[in-house]
């Protein structure tokens, strides 16, 4: 409670955390887990999610996604890119503005990550279409979950099987790429160390949870 009531005031002017990872690390677990905690220090919160979280950007979600329609690379980041627009101009801000806390599930590292650097676009080349789609928004505080990449899809998978989630057409890339998204996601937090924290997922929810939480105080000063 000593870390809630800190970093209420560090709260007041509306903030912005994006959780990352590869599949099946649990960033929607975690991200619900942390929007309870806040909520029940008082703050107002947000819930969102990339690509997603407006309807025009739901929309581009579900071409995204979909099996069945190949995009190739710069048609993908481009899609990704228009939907991030639309949810920042429509959500972020006007929910930062109005002193919330914006929780995404996922954000612009997950394009430098999968478009820049593992399908091979640019980290550069990524960064500027970021820039132009967010106006130069970043997050406040990015927690990277963190596992085997072959522990963590054997999860999404049975999650899937069970029904609560979609297979989308990214779970089904081959085992090396979900190395390189991991390493990328490595890689990122080690270029901006001050941001992007990178937690162990492995074990239950609620050990994992205990690993995030105090990074907030600390990350928000
Ligand atoms: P997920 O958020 O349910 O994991 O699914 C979204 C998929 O979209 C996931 O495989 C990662 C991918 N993705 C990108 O490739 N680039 C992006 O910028 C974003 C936000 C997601």
């Amino acid at each position: 409670m000593v870390a809630g009531t800190a970093i209420l005031s560090a709260m007041a002017k509306g903030w912005f955390i994006t959780f990352e990872g590869g599949e099946g690390t649990g960033k929607s677990t975690q991200l619900r887990l942390l929007n309870d905690w806040l909520r029940a220090l008082g703050h107002r919160t947000v819930h969102s999610r990339e690509p997603g979280g407006t309807p025009v950007a739901e929309a581009v979600r579900a071409i995204l996604l979909d099996p069945a329609l190949e995009p190739d690379g710069l048609s993908e980041i481009f899609l990704l890119e228009a939907a991030r627009h639309d949810h920042v101009e429509r959500v972020v801000r006007p929910a930062m503005a109005a002193g919330a806390v914006v929780l995404c599930d996922r954000f612009t590292d997950s394009s430098l990550v999968y478009q820049g650097l593992v399908r091979g676009l640019g980290w550069d080349e990524v960064e500027t279409l970021n820039h132009l789609a967010t106006g130069g928004l970043a997050p406040d505080l990015t927690i990277v979950l963190d596992m085997d990449p072959e522990v963590a899809l054997a999860r999404a998978h049975t999650r899937n099987s069970e029904g609560t989630a979609r297979e989308n057409r990214l779970d089904d890339e081959p085992a090396e790429f979900h190395r390189r998204v991991r390493e990328g996601f490595l890689e990122l937090a080690e270029r901006e160390p001050d941001r992007v924290r990178v937690i162990a997922a492995d074990g239950p929810p609620e050990k994992v949870f205990a690993r995030i939480h105090p990074v907030l105080p600390e990350a928000l000063r």
